[in-house]
């Protein structure tokens, strides 16, 4: 974490304090039983996620909203990014199970590799922080950051983390997910499927599809749709970017993602906007693909 947070940044933690507040009252009032989120969960990469809506990585580094989140409508909240692993996120982080009980949130970590480290030699960091975390989380995502490699490069970095993770195989009792997340460039392109099916041949669980930067929500959609499509049930597809209202959430699941993430719909509209986006999924039915 930068000495002096950016305007952006500070907003997320001012939000992420609003949400917690609002997480806390909620348990105050229903007895810790209240739901914002009433439809089906999602199972996916061998989780039961409460609901389809996450909060995205940056917002709450250190999941501390994991055990409350769903009665903000949220099913999933992902930690980090984590930068291959500290003693201070091993204490937070590492501290608890995964799993904080079936009313608890699935609780993602997202790493990546050291600012400074090339990506010649990125698969040590990815790999330390797979040891480091892979307890303390429900599935782990890779991410190749802003200064990303070619997607080749990347896929070369999975393929090693999918084989350590493999070989953890006594320590846990099941494979931990791993999810890769997908800068737009990359699928956006004539390549874009070819890529995201590479991916999920390199070892990918499920792929996390970064709308960021895309130049409307239409074009969003069309990408995600595409790639759902030719992946079917393969991976899990979770899409996240732009997603600023109850519409285009619902019109996200509805191009075929299992799962969506949000991250500055939620630092501007709190738990009011994460609990309208949950509603209106609440109405949509699961397991129906248009
Ligand atoms: C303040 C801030 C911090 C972020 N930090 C991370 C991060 O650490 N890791 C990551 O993968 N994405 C990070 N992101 C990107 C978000 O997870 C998300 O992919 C992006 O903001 C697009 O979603 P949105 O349009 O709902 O904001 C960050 C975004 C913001 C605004």
């Amino acid at each position: 974490m930068s000495a002096t947070p950016s305007p952006r940044a500070l907003r997320t933690r001012r939000a992420l304090a609003a949400l917690r507040r609002a997480a806390a009252s909620a348990g105050k009032d229903g007895g810790g039983k209240v739901y914002a989120y009433a439809g089906a969960p999602v199972h996916a990469m061998g989780l039961a996620f409460p609901g389809p809506l996450g909060l995205a990585a940056g917002f709450d580094r250190f999941g501390l909203l994991a055990r409350t989140a769903p009665r903000l409508g949220l099913g999933a909240v992902e930690a980090g990014t984590f930068f291959g692993g500290s003693a201070g996120e091993l204490a937070v982080l590492g501290s608890g199970t995964a799993r904080h009980g079936s009313n608890a949130a699935i609780r993602g970590v997202s790493i990546g590799k050291r600012p400074a480290t090339p990506w010649s030699r990125a698969e040590d960091d990815f790999l330390d922080a797979l040891f480091a975390f892979h307890r303390g989380a429900d599935y782990l995502t890779l991410n190749p950051g802003r200064d990303h490699p070619r997607p080749e490069r990347f896929a070369i970095v999975l393929r090693e983390v999918v084989r350590a993770r493999d070989a953890l195989g006594g320590r846990r009792d099941r494979r931990i997910p791993l999810v890769a997340k997908l800068p737009f460039a990359w699928t956006a392109g004539p390549e874009g499927v070819a890529i995201a099916t590479a991916f999920v041949a390199a070892g990918a669980d499920g792929l996390l599809l970064s709308a960021e930067g895309a130049a409307c929500p239409r074009h969003a959609r069309e990408i995600l749709r595409r790639i759902a499509t030719a992946l079917g049930r393969e991976a899990c597809i979770v899409s996240v970017g732009g997603i600023d209202g109850a519409r285009e959430a619902r019109a996200r699941m509805d191009a075929g993602a299992h799962l969506i993430q949000v991250h500055r719909g939620a630092a501007a509209g709190g738990a009011r906007f994460t609990r309208a986006l949950a509603l209106e999924l609440s109405l949509r039915r699961f397991g129906e693909r248009p």
